[in-house]
Order: C-alpha cells, then structure tokens, then sequence
C-alpha cells in the first residue's frame, strides 16, 4: 500500500505520472456528471476525478462519506487555467483515477470537520472525540509546532553541551509544594509514592554527581485547581547547571527562546530581555508577572490623602506599610453594573471592602466618595491621573502588596473589558519578554505564623542579604527569577544553596519546619551536600505555555495532544474511572466516602 506522493506533493511538472495517494475524503462534490474528491492526509490536498464509466469507480465514489479512508491510483494532469485553485497549493493539478480501495468508511461525523466550523463546536464534544478533532489540518499544525518548539529547544541545549537525563516520576511526597498525586506501593503496603511536581531535587542530586549541565523535557504532576495556563499533567523543559551565576542563566533562556521564535515562527526576538524587580512589578503592575504591552499603570496617592476627609483613605494613608493606590482605567466609563459588581468581588477577594471609584461623564465626577474630596485633592487627582471624559479611576486603600495586588486584578480585567469593547488592541506579534528578579526569598504565613518559601527552599539568598536570615526574613531578596511573556510566566528558577549549614538553617532556623521532618524528608539532600556540591542554578520552562504563546492560543488545552478538562477529565479515555475492588484490596485502599464522589 505504499504511496508515490503525499497530497501536497503534485504540481504541473509531474503531469502523465502514474501516482498513487492515500488519505482521508475531505470534501466531495458531483458535477456535471463527474465525481471530485478532495483527498486529505497529514501535509495536505489534492483533488482527484472520478469520470464515469472507469469500471464502476465513480459509483465507489459518489457513495463514499467523508472522512472515509481510501486508496487511489491514477494520472497526474494540469488543470486549464479556469478551473485551478488558487487556494491550494496543488491546485493547478489534479489526479484522474483509475482504481480506488475503500480501507476504511467513516461513521456519522459528530461534528463538521471544516477548521473554521469545528473550532467553534463545545470544546467537550471535541475533546472526548480528540482523535478527529486532532486530524483537522490546524490541531495537526499544532502538533507539529509543539514539536518545531522541542526540537529547537533541544537542538540549543545540545549545541550548550546539555545531556539529557531522565528522572523517575515516581518521587516521594514532599507536602510543602503543590498538592501531589499520590501513588499506593503494592510492594509497600500503606506506603506511597508521590508524582513528581518537578524534577527539583533529582536534578540538584544530578549536579552534586557532577553531570554539570542537565536538561530535560521532564513530564510534571501537580494537583491544583485546573485552569487555562494549568494542566494537572504538563511538561517543562527543566534544566541546571553547575558553576554559573544568573547572568549566565539569562543568557541561555535568552538564546533558547530566541532561536525557538525564529525556528518555529520565524520572528527575531531581541535580546537581552529587559529586567525588573519584584518591587518595581507591583508597584506599577500589581503584579509579579506584568503585562507590559500596555500601561494603566497603579499611581500612589498616599501622600494625597495624608489629611483627607476621607476616613478610609486618611486611615490608609497614616498608617504605616499601608496606602492608597488608583489605576485611571481610561474610556471605560460606560462600564456596566455588572461589570462594576464583578470588579467589587475580585478587590473583596482580595480582603478589601470595598473598590472605591469615580467615573467621569460629561465633565461631571460620579462618585460615592468624592463628596468628601477638598478642591485641592480632585485638582491633584486629575493632574496625577491624567483623568478625562470617559474614565474610570479605581482606587484601593490597604497594605502595599494588598492594594497593589488588588489593582492588578482590576488593570486586568478593565483591559479585558477595553478589549471587547474593541478600544485596545495588541498586537498579536508582540512579545514583551520581561525578566522579574528579586524576588523575596520568604513570605509571611499569617496562618500557620511562620515564614514560608516564596518559590521552594532551595533558592539561594541574595549574597549581601544573607547576614539579614535571621534577624529580618522579610528583607532577605532571593536569588530568584521568573520569565514572563505578555502577562504570562513562561518559566521560574534560581541559584540554589550548595552549601549544607546553609540550606539547614533555612529548613530549622527559618521555616521552622521540624528537625526529624528536615531527616526524613530532605537527609538525603543535606547528606548530599556534605560530600562536595559545586554551587549551581536552574531553572524549569513550562513548555505547554511557550507553545501557546508561539501559536497565539490562550488555553495550553489546544496544544497538548490529549488533554483534560477543567475537572481533571480525559473526555475520549473517561479517565478517571472507579477501580475493581480486587485492584483496591491489593493495595490495601477503602473508599471510604463513595457520596462525597463529585459528579462528572
Ligand atoms: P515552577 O513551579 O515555577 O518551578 O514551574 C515552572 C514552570 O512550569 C509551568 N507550570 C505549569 N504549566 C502547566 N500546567 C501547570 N499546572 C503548571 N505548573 C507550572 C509554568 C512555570 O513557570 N522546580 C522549579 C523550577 C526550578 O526552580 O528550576 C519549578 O517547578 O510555566
Ligand atoms: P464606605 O464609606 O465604607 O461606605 O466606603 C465608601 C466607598 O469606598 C465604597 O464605594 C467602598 O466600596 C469603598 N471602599 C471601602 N473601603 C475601601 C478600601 N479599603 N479601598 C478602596 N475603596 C474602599
């Protein structure tokens, strides 16, 4: 059965050869008597014509449904000038054929297969029938772009003298990241394996056994709450290196997704990337991964309210570590009351109470609160704010990460909002590639009143800020780095502690996690350490969000070939699925709580 050509291959130049082609019927038309089909396979199409009388063919033909698989063999010839195609790159040829083999008929087709159409069918039809919707010509593109993606990333990492390593997948439980998948022991009755979140600590035991530079398209589990950019199984390119500094980690990251750009869509990125600080971010973007393809930036109004009639904002404004902030969300004036009340319950979500705001309209301020604004504080706001006909200002009057985060929110959303109101547009061919640096190494936990690891606690101090562990956590700056893309954090590492006492002190003396919870769960680290760790960095790509990045696509779900729903469900597999109760009692596991079982 072997082919001659795919369906893209023919042009005029191979008209009178004797070919045959094998594909899917992508369209199928009768006219005037003679049949055309337009046969489909991986690299694209090519028409072929069924003319009556060539030994009952035609008839095969005209009965055939869409999507059936066939055979044919047949005549290349060019086509006259008014009937070519100019839409397909075959279309100045076409195949008369001779013999056609039916290998496979299509069933009734849940949903029409025409790119344009099928992409607005309910994405949960498409995906429990992912094996057609993945044969349409744009998801096999993506396909092929997530393997362009692999492909460039790897060949930079080889030419950087990287060798891949794989770890296992099967890791122990290490409950202070995400929450874990965990996976009953057979062997070990009551004892469980966790699904590894990361590679972390394999790969930092891969640089104390001197591998040096070690990369991997490494599978990673975490069972989170699901979301676009958030898949319970997904991919990182995961990579550490010994004897660096970050300098040299920036370098790198820049070179791989500079040829990954150029690779696979062609475009120059230029580098370096420009960097900011963790401050800087939520400062101006109230946020750590900003989007900075477009400003709204937070203004800090503290000094203003210092002696404002305004009790919220007076109160905010003298007391110490807090503040009052505004965003001018220009030209959305016009916002609904539905609008406004979902804004309301994401600043509420945040721990406020309330999102204080002012609209102006006709040069008119409306307001709850700017009644008790002095003539000096609106001059001042309007100036600061640049505030015109058509905006809305939104203010937050909280602690400094609490309202800048707060406003970060409602920057989003408003530009969200700008956009469907068609007043801003991006460009899609704009990628603000932005380093965030400076990350804090510690977060206070109000909860359980202890200090926490901002990423995991491996990351190195900051140098000049290490004499401050124990006295000011807080202050402490890590050796972190995030990469962020248009809003979107494509990837996070950093410069780990190498030296044993160090990462010790860390683990007892300042997340005050349990001596024998250090042992059991970290000994073999610290152990590790002890027998000559060369200092070294990492860091870990999410590889499903470069490739939606690079195809333009908000949810990673359109570029993972098989991926789950919102509720954790593989809609074409039906995974999960309840066990036998054999399978449970070999593993020593009750369901305890059948009820409590959420409903598909
Ligand atoms: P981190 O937890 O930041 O770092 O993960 C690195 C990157 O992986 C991607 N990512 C995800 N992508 C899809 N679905 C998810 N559920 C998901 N979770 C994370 C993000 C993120 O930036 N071991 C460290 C790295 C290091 O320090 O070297 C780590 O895993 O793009
Ligand atoms: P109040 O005087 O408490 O009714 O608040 C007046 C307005 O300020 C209301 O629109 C509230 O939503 C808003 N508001 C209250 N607290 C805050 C805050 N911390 N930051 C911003 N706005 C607030």
């Amino acid at each position: 059965m072997k082919r001659t050509h795919h369906c893209n291959a023919l042009r005029p130049a191979d008209a009178g050869k004797s070919v045959t082609l094998v594909g899917w019927v992508d369209t199928k038309r009768d006219l005037g008597g003679v049949t055309f089909i337009d046969l489909r396979d991986r690299e694209g199409v090519t028409q072929v014509v069924f003319n009556p009388g060539s030994n009952g063919i035609q008839e095969i033909a005209q009965k055939l449904k869409t999507e059936s698989v066939i055979e044919i063999k047949g005549t290349v010839r060019t086509r006259t000038a008014d009937t070519t195609n100019a839409k397909l790159a075959t279309g100045s040829i076409e195949v008369s054929a001779e013999s056609i083999t039916v290998h496979n008929h299509c069933a009734d087709l849940p949903f029409p297969m025409d790119d344009d159409k099928a992409d607005k069918v309910n994405e949960d039809l498409r995906l429990e029938y992912r094996f057609l919707d993945l044969r349409r010509p744009r998801n096999l593109g993506l396909l092929k772009l997530r393997h362009q993606a692999a492909r460039a990333i790897r060949s930079e990492l080889d030419s950087q003298n990287f060798i891949e390593v794989e770890t296992p997948t099967l890791f122990k439980s290490t409950p202070e990241g995400a929450r874990e998948f965990l996976v009953p022991s057979r062997l070990n009755p009551g004892e469980f394996y966790a699904l590894s979140q990361s590679p972390q600590q394999y790969k930092q035991m891969l640089m104390v056994a001197g591998v040096e530079r070690y990369y991997q398209m490494a599978r990673c589990y975490r069972d989170e709450d699901l979301r676009a950019d958030r898949q319970p199984e997904f991919t990182q390119v995961d990579l550490e290196m010994s004897f660096i500094d970050r300098e040299d980690m920036y370098a790198l990251i820049e070179g791989i997704l500079k040829r990954t750009w150029k690779e696979t869509i062609g475009v120059d990125i230029p580098t370096p990337f420009p960097r900011m600080s963790y401050q800087e971010a939520m400062n101006r973007f109230g946020i750590d991964k900003p989007d900075t393809r477009f400003a709204m930036e937070i203004q800090d109004l503290t000094p203003l309210f210092k002696a404002s009639n305004f009790k919220v904002f007076n109160v905010a404004a003298n007391t110490e570590g807090s503040v009052v902030r505004a965003i001018n969300a220009k030209g959305l004036a016009d916002i609904t009351q539905g609008e406004l009340t979902n804004f309301e319950t994401i600043a509420k979500s945040q721990g406020a109470k309330g999102l204080a705001f002012i609209k102006c309209e006709a040069g008119e301020w409306k307001s709850p609160i700017t009644k008790f604004f002095s003539d000096e504080e609106k001059a001042a706001l309007k100036k600061q704010l640049n505030i015109e006909d058509g905006d809305i200002v939104f203010f937050a009057a909280a602690p400094w990460e609490q309202a800048s985060t707060i406003l970060g929110r409602i920057r989003l959303e408003s530009a969200g909002l700008l956009k469907a109101r068609g007043r801003m547009t991006l460009p899609t061919n704009q990628y603000n590639f932005l380093w965030v640096i400076e990350f804090p190494l510690m977060l206070w936990d109000a909860e359980e009143k202890r200090y926490i690891s901002a990423h995991h606690p491996f990351t190195a101090p900051v140098v000049e800020d290490e004499k401050l562990l124990e006295t000011d956590p807080a202050k402490v700056r890590g050796q972190h780095y995030d990469i962020v893309l248009n809003g979107v954090e494509l990837g996070g590492g950093s410069i780990r502690i190498h030296n044993p006492a160090i990462q010790k002190r860390v683990f007892e003396d300042i997340l005050k996690i349990p001596q024998d919870v250090v042992e059991s769960r970290f000994g073999y680290m610290l152990k590790a350490f002890s027998f000559g760790a060369p200092p070294h960095g990492g860091i870990a790509l999410g590889f499903d969000r470069v490739v939606a990045m690079l195809a333009g696509r908000s949810s990673i779900r359109d570029i993972v070939a098989f991926p789950k729903t919102q509720s954790g469900q593989d809609l074409m597999a039906q995974s999960p699925s309840a066990v036998t109760a054999k399978q449970l009692r070999d593993l020593r596991i009750a369901v305890v709580d059948e009820e409590s079982k959420p409903k598909a």
